[in-house]
């Protein structure tokens, strides 16, 4: 019996999901576990490291049973996850030697002002491609090394190991044989030359973290090792494919070619434009960052990553207790009072690309007697599509409209027609949503099917991308920059009071 289906890991911010996947890369099965937000001080979120773990390999389990498979049929194990998020564990005994620290922790904030105001900005940004920001992991390492007891010690002597989720992952997965992350994930430390695609010594000083702790840097299609035997019945189980979420929502999207763009709503949205095999420094404070490496050979993107995008309607949901379900804000909206100008700016963890300011907080505009739950549910739709669009034309400037010819969308978000009708009117182009909106899952399981050989090279992929809706713009250019224009006031205000 030859084993011919893939299984992709996708450790997320909120839950563990695992889905199976056959050889055409159709998912069967999904297992999916939401696991605890820690938030021990405002700003601060933890995640528990065992329980990213056990909730992980449990969802693993659910899966391959769900679709009545045994651990043999799994070909290959491909691993996408959370980016930023870091763990520093002990390599001795295995024990993380403090929380998870998530990507939207603003902790080091003050820090990350000091290493500003000492001039450092235009260095990280060019090795790294990155703006100062808590975002990063860097700043939340030195965080764990100043501040837990005797771990810079212990960091020192070498016994203690630094990864991104991907790499704790395969760390236990493989009984602490293999320490390793692939270069979209290192791209987002901080800590990695995108340039030369290698930890930068002199980054690694300046955040005082010892060579010893950092993973060895991979292809995103490569050997990462095998699951150790105990896991999966006396099976090993080959890990062959790794990359950050959104690097891999855009390897599932087939966002190939220079000029593609895809953009995923989770929790958060993150745009992501091939920029080819060339590095491109953005002049509106996007991020530069590795879509995908294959072979050795990096293909860049631009990324501008907005914090809130999903969360939004979760808020409306569990904060306002304006709705019981998030499938409510759509009818709400379509009841909006079509004169009412209420904007919401969903900066609750502050504001990503391309402000870029970690202290401000979320605000609504243009509250008048009249304003009920159905402007409000229409003004927080509309925040992602003129969020979308800050993103888009910054893009635009970096890289030339032109050039630029396709935006595709998944994650929970895509699905709601109100929001995307808003984005295709505010960028006054078409919006496209494939068939497999798992694209983030799908990314993982065709970078582990191309190493084992079960799928064709990218270009044989790309085709197998098919349409499922396409949005139209359906107001008039001058209505759409009316409304964008009462949004960007809006936004001044907000950074403008702070
Ligand atoms: O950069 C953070 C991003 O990778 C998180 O994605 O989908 O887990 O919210 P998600």
């Amino acid at each position: 019996m030859t084993a011919n289906y893939i299984l992709a890991i996708d450790q997320g911010t909120t839950s563990s999901r695992a889905i199976v996947f056959d050889d055409s890369l159709k998912p069967l099965a999904t297992g999916q576990e939401e696991f605890e937000q820690i938030f021990p001080h405002s700003g601060w979120v933890e995640h528990n490291p065992e329980e990213i773990w056990s909730t992980t390999v449990a969802m693993c389990h659910e899966a391959i049973e769900k679709q009545h498979l045994s651990p043999r049929d799994i070909a290959a194990i491909g691993v996408t996850n959370q980016r930023e998020t870091t763990i520093v564990w002990d390599k001795n005994t295995g024990r993380a030697v403090y929380n998870a620290i998530v990507w939207q922790d603003r902790r080091t904030s003050d820090y990350c002002e000091q290493l500003r105001i000492a001039g450092h900005s235009e260095e990280i940004r060019q090795k790294t491609g990155l703006l100062i920001d808590p975002y990063f992991s860097a700043t939340k390492v030195h965080w764990i090394l100043e501040n837990v007891d005797g771990v810079r010690e212990r960091a020192e002597n070498g016994d203690l190991l630094f990864g991104t989720v991907d790499c704790y992952l395969i760390w236990r997965l493989t009984g602490g044989k293999v320490h390793a992350t692939d270069a979209t994930n290192a791209a987002r430390t901080m800590l990695y030359n995108i340039n030369v695609g290698c930890w930068d010594q002199d980054l690694l000083s300046l955040f005082g973290i010892p060579h010893s702790m950092m993973p060895e840097v991979k292809n995103c299609s490569d050997d990462f090792g095998v699951t150790r035997d105990d896991l999966f019945g006396g099976v090993g189980i080959p890990i062959r494919g790794v990359a950050g979420d959104q690097q891999a929502a855009t390897v599932g999207q087939a966002c190939f070619q220079p000029g593609m763009v895809k953009s995923t709503y989770g929790t958060g949205c993150f745009v992501l434009l091939n920029t080819g095999d060339k590095p491109v420094l953005s002049n509106n404070r996007l991020l530069t960052t590795i879509a995908y490496q294959l072979d050795g050979k990096p293909t860049y993107a631009l990324e501008g990553s907005i914090f809130i995008a999903g969360a939004v309607v979760q808020w409306l949901r569990d904060g306002l207790k304006m709705i019981r379900t998030a499938a409510e804000t759509t009818p709400l909206a379509e009841a909006a009072d079509e004169t009412e100008n209420v904007y919401f700016v969903p900066a609750f963890t502050g504001l990503g690309a391309p402000y870029w300011d970690a202290e401000c907080r979320g605000a609504i505009f243009g509250l008048t007697r009249n304003t009920g739950p159905e402007e409000i549910a229409k003004a927080a739709l509309e925040s992602v599509g003129f969020q979308t669009r800050d993103l888009i034309e910054a893009m635009n400037d970096d890289w030339g409209a032109k050039e630029q010819t396709v935006l595709r969308i998944d994650g929970g978000m895509a699905n709601s027609a109100y929001a995307m009708q808003a984005l295709a009117n505010q960028l006054q182009a078409p919006v496209d949503r494939p068939e497999v909106t798992e694209t983030t899952a799908l990314g993982a399981a065709y970078l582990a099917g191309l190493a084992v050989g079960l799928c064709g090279r990218p270009e044989e992929f790309a085709q197998s991308w098919a349409l499922e809706h396409q949005f139209e713009p359906n107001v008039e250019p001058a209505l759409a920059d009316e409304k964008y224009a009462g949004w960007q006031l809006a936004v001044k205000r907000l950074l403008f009071k702070g």
